[in-house]
């Protein structure tokens, strides 16, 4: 049997930015998606997630990555909308399991996977659940991967459900720390030092595909992106300095940006407002909403959000970051 594990992600700046070539800032954080493989002594996949159990044979896991791959080049094509190309999120650790799988197999492999990264909250609990399944099915099968190779796969499975997103989340997850991203550069940075807390309203976000989506139809061409790119670089040394001041600044001038471009749900918003008046600073995570009220997690830094999420029913966290990335136990 094989284990792994892989953290979940934060954005500490420029979300949708990074899509359009801006640069972002992300941490790896806890909680991590744990997984093990182990064989099976006939040729199907079994999935065990969420106490759901699924098998598929073998020939069906095959044909379902064909129709997956033909889904996602009609999408590229235009002829789909994203949110047509998968049907159901376990998908992608079938057609994971695929990438090895060959027809005439005579074992198989089970998966069972345990992720307390929160679905729908900002936190790339997709790309921590691929990366970790990834490493392990890649030991299983004898050909590990290199991190390079790992947030190529990464990235690609999660493109199936996201369309065409940036590798934020599949870098981060896979590498773990804190990272500013520049289209292919990264820098790791020193870790995160207080205060900074998470609070989860428990409400999934819309999917990060409509999302992106969305916002492309209506920004691609904006200039905010470049503004978004400033208070980013002003966020990375605000950072390097541990300049307080700076890092309010910087999250609070994030938020107005991404309250912009309309990824922020109005109950949110007012939570943020309430923290900004107590001199703190905060911002949505991740793809964010673009209608209703769903919330997903908010990044809080300078306040502590404990009282004010308890009287608007969300959870509060000091937040934990992760050091290690993807990795095999
Ligand atoms: C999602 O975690 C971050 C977005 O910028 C999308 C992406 O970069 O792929 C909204």
């Amino acid at each position: 049997m094989i284990s792994a594990s892989a953290p979940a992600k934060l954005i500490l700046s420029g979300e949708h930015a990074v899509v359009y070539g801006a640069p972002a800032l992300a941490a790896a954080v806890s909680p991590r998606a744990q997984v093990r493989v182990s064989e099976l002594p006939k040729p199907e996949v079994v999935l065990l997630l969420d106490g759901i159990e699924q098998r598929l044979s073998i020939l069906d896991c095959l044909d379902m990555q064909a129709d997956l791959d033909d889904a996602h080049e009609a999408f590229l094509d235009g002829e789909l909308e994203i949110q047509d190309v998968l049907e159901s999120g376990r998908q992608l650790f079938f057609y994971l399991a695929a990438q090895w799988l060959q027809p005439d197999s005579r074992q198989g492999v089970k998966i069972e996977l345990d992720s307390a990264i929160p679905i729908g909250a900002g936190l790339g609990s997709s790309a921590a659940t691929i990366a970790a399944v990834a490493s392990a099915l890649a030991q299983f099968y004898g050909e590990p991967m290199d991190a390079s190779q790992l947030i190529a796969l990464t990235r690609f499975v999660e493109r199936l459900q996201h369309g065409r997103g940036s590798a934020i989340d599949a870098t981060t997850v896979v590498q773990g720390g804190v990272l500013y991203l520049h289209q292919d550069q990264v820098e790791t940075l020193a870790p995160l030092q207080g205060p900074w807390w998470l609070v989860h309203s428990g409400q999934p976000q819309c999917s990060t595909g409509e999302c992106v989506s969305q916002v492309r139809q209506q920004f691609a061409d904006s200039s905010l992106w470049q503004t978004f790119s400033q208070v980013t670089q002003g966020l990375r040394q605000a950072l390097l300095e541990h300049d307080q001041a700076g890092i309010i600044s910087a999250i609070s001038a994030n938020q107005r940006l991404l309250e912009q471009i309309g990824v922020v749900p109005a109950p949110v918003q007012q939570f943020i407002r309430q923290l900004e008046a107590k001199g703190g600073a905060a911002k949505v995570c991740g793809a964010g909403a673009i209608r209703g009220d769903q919330a997903g997690a908010v990044l809080v830094y300078g306040v502590d959000p404990s009282d004010l999420a308890l009287a608007a029913g969300y959870r509060c966290t000091a937040l934990q970051g992760e050091q290690d990335g993807a990795h095999v136990a």
